[in-house]
């Protein structure tokens, strides 16, 4: 017998469990239209800031993993123009490509875009570290933060960080090495020296141990069963948390707060209620600057050595400002100093055009906390917002011919001196030159 659904008599037929099957596809059927309906259906409001949002609730995710991101970003930017809408991993977003606008987003109206991280990111880091807040909270620890990176701060440890490159350099003699794990090593060990003044302390072997274990963990799935690298990492962090508050507690016991971050945070109080900062807000914030400070630092030193060798005249350039530094230091039977630092101009600029060029951090995320007007679009509350610091730094209207690997373009001024991106890099660069700047020195010098 043929079955026809709008028989009425059509079900009784069937056995229950079949009946089911049909029923429950029924359902998600028209649950799927539903959802189209309701996609395309849904009011459009004019002031949403152009672009296309996709397939329902895919988006552009396929696409954004299938194309080139440069293109990607690009081919949007040319049709939409510096401020448009997309879809990407279940989330309504608007790409930011101009540099007032990223730091409308980042600076001016920084309160009405809140940073937006995956849980398992803020467990693993501490929720207390800087990363996951706004206001007051915020500003302190940022300024507490950029004291540690003043050059104050920092020049004093100009000769452990040419220590640290003098152990390392004969590890890579006639060895062929993965150049970025080395460069992690050494960016690892600086960031340890400025985050506590000293790589001396007997902890600092277990400290950086329990970083690795955390470290490996930290782009894993957040499955948290006992044998997942993401407990594991969990694991570690419970305790890198407890090795780092008996440090806090010895510094405070014994009335020295010590160098580094470490010391600038255990002596930090608020003007008026003099509140000390608590050792959970300290060691979160302490695990945070290591997190920020070494995978960049290292990507940046891999790109300088990858375009240094690719440009074999710029290469011999900056050897020829290296020796010369060098020689001054053999000649004064010294080691380098923050002084010797400041004179390298060359080596600077190559530093700047990898940091445009490379753009290690593509973008970043906020999600606007209310409705928001900005620049005559409205971006609704819960939209992600991104500003793309790479489409800033090779838009070609800030920087001619921007694909060209190109140090010369900074002996004038950029004219990005507005953007974001920028701000961040000058707020950062005494400090993370410092990084930077020493190794290849000690590269090119020894
Ligand atoms: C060349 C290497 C670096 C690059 C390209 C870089 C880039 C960035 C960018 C783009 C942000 C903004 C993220 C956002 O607001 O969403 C950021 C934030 C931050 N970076 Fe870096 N960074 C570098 C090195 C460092 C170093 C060496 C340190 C510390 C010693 C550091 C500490 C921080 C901190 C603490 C923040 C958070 C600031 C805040 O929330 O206001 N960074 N970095």
């Amino acid at each position: 017998m043929q079955l026809s659904l709008s028989s009425p008599f059509a079900l009784a037929t069937l056995g229950y469990s079949q009946a089911a099957i049909l029923m429950v596809l029924a359902l998600l059927c028209s649950f799927l239209l539903l959802l189209l309906f309701l996609q395309w259906h849904r009011p459009r409001d004019k002031r949403l800031p152009p672009g296309s949002m996709g397939w329902p609730y895919v988006g552009e995710t396929l696409k954004l993993y299938t194309e080139n991101p440069n293109s990607f970003f690009s081919n949007r930017q040319k049709r939409f123009g510096d401020i448009f809408k997309t879809h990407i991993l279940g989330c309504p977003c608007v790409m930011i490509s101009s540099p007032e606008a990223a730091r409308t987003v980042l600076v001016t109206r920084a309160h009405l875009f809140k940073p937006t991280y995956p849980t398992s990111k803020e467990k693993m880091i501490g929720p207390e570290a800087l990363f996951f807040h706004q206001g007051s909270y915020h500003s302190r620890l940022k300024k507490l933060v950029q004291a540690s990176l003043l050059p104050s701060a920092i020049r004093g440890s100009v000769s452990q960080i040419e220590q640290i490159v003098l152990e390392l350099l004969p590890t890579w003699k006639s060895n062929t090495i993965n150049t970025l794990q080395e460069m992690k090593r050494y960016a690892f060990d600086v960031a340890m020296i400025s985050a506590f003044g000293s790589k001396q302390d007997l902890e600092m072997e277990g400290i950086k141990h329990l970083y690795r274990c955390l470290e490996k963990g930290y782009n894993s799935m957040p499955l948290d069963f006992p044998g997942t690298p993401f407990h594991k990492a969990m694991k570690a962090r419970k305790l890198l948390d407890e090795k780092l508050r008996s440090l806090i507690q010895k510094r405070r016991q014994s009335g020295r707060h010590g160098g580094g971050l470490l010391g600038i945070l255990l002596g930090a109080k608020e003007h008026v209620k003099l509140n000390q900062l608590s050792d959970s807000q300290i060691a979160d914030n302490i695990i945070g600057v290591i997190f920020a400070a070494q995978d960049t630092t290292a990507s940046v030193l891999t790109w300088i050595l990858k375009y240094l060798h690719d440009n074999q005249d710029l290469l011999e350039a900056v050897t020829r400002e290296q020796e010369g530094i060098r020689s001054k230091i053999v000649e004064a039977n010294r080691g380098l100093t923050w002084e010797d630092t400041r004179r390298m101009p060359l080596t600077n600029r190559v530093i700047q055009e990898t940091l445009r060029t490379a753009s290690i951090l593509s973008f970043t995320f906020r999600e606007a906390v209310q409705d928001v007007e900005f620049e005559g679009y409205l971006i609704p509350k819960g939209w992600k917002v991104l500003p793309l610091f790479r489409s800033i730094h090779h838009c070609a209207d800030f920087f001619p011919q921007p694909e060209k690997f190109d140090p010369s373009r900074f002996e004038v001024r950029a004219r990005m001196i507005n953007s974001l991106a920028y701000v961040h890099l000058a707020t950062y660069q005494k400090h993370t030159y410092a990084h930077v700047c020493r190794l290849p020195v000690m590269l090119l010098s020894h």
